[in-house]
């Protein structure tokens, strides 16, 4: 595991962009998994500017609501479309469909499309439980893409985005935790201080299913980039690799 702790969110964004840049350069991305959030912001943001030529280039997303269409401005497919799709133009980019009438199937067809597409870089965001994607904290490390009840501090976390808590999906569908292990390589960005402690558990604490990130201790190749608020609690002090 790879920790590179940057002065802020920006310094961060920029850091994972690079790696992005790098990875189209050199024809090591085609398939990009994508986050949702206000973590990837700063970073779209980057590769929007950039115009990155991604027209060879496949995005799965993590996750989406369910019961929210693809025009709702609160579903995920509106914010990818907004923040991304509407400016780079992608060879496909896959969400999961929140409005599926048969929503397991929906998961099964989600994790044919991730075996098709194989994900080079998954890009994640960090939940204050220690959730990724929306795997909360309990999920099996054996999951795969899964319809998932969001837990209460979720809704809570997420509700900024609603008018109300009420009005926040209870459900969502997510990639699960094997989904996301499957990644060749993996970059998860956490910025202010209010993941501090999830930070820490997950790159300093046990390996368990109650604080899901902690898994990524045993991928092969992740990268952690965290501003210095969300870095507060950890014990190494600068960027670092971890060898287990
Ligand atoms: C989003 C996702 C979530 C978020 C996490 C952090 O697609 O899967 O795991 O990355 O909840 O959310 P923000 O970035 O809003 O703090």
């Amino acid at each position: 595991m790879d920790i590179i702790i940057a002065k802020n969110d920006q310094e961060a964004s920029k850091k994972a962009f690079e790696r992005i840049q790098e990875g189209l350069q050199n024809g090591s991305i085609q398939t990009l998994g994508l986050a949702t959030g206000s973590t990837p912001l700063k970073l779209y943001a980057e590769m929007r500017e950039a115009r990155l030529n991604v027209e060879n280039v496949t995005t799965v997303n993590l996750d989406e609501y369910i019961g929210l269409a693809a025009s709702d401005p609160q579903s995920y497919h509106y914010f990818m479309e907004n923040e991304l799709f509407n400016s780079l133009h992608f060879k496909a980019s896959y969400l999961p469909n929140g409005m599926a009438d048969d929503l397991e199937a929906e998961c099964k067809r989600y994790e044919q499309i991730l075996s098709e597409h194989p994900i080079d870089l998954q890009i994640l965001g960090l939940g204050t439980n220690g959730h990724i994607g929306f795997n909360e904290p309990g999920t099996p490390f054996a999951a795969k893409t899964h319809v998932v009840e969001l837990t209460k501090e979720t809704i809570e976390a997420n509700k900024r985005f609603f008018e109300k808590a009420e009005d926040v999906p209870t459900r969502a569908i997510s990639m699960g935790i094997a989904s996301i292990m499957a990644a060749k390589s993996i970059i998860l960005l956490a910025f202010g201080e209010a993941k501090a402690d999830a930070v820490q558990q997950m790159v300093e604490g046990p390996v368990t299913e109650e604080c899901p990130a902690s898994v990524l201790q045993n991928h092969p190749n992740v990268t952690i980039i965290v501003d210095e608020a969300a870095a507060g609690k950890l014990n190494v002090k600068d960027s670092t690799t971890f060898l287990r």
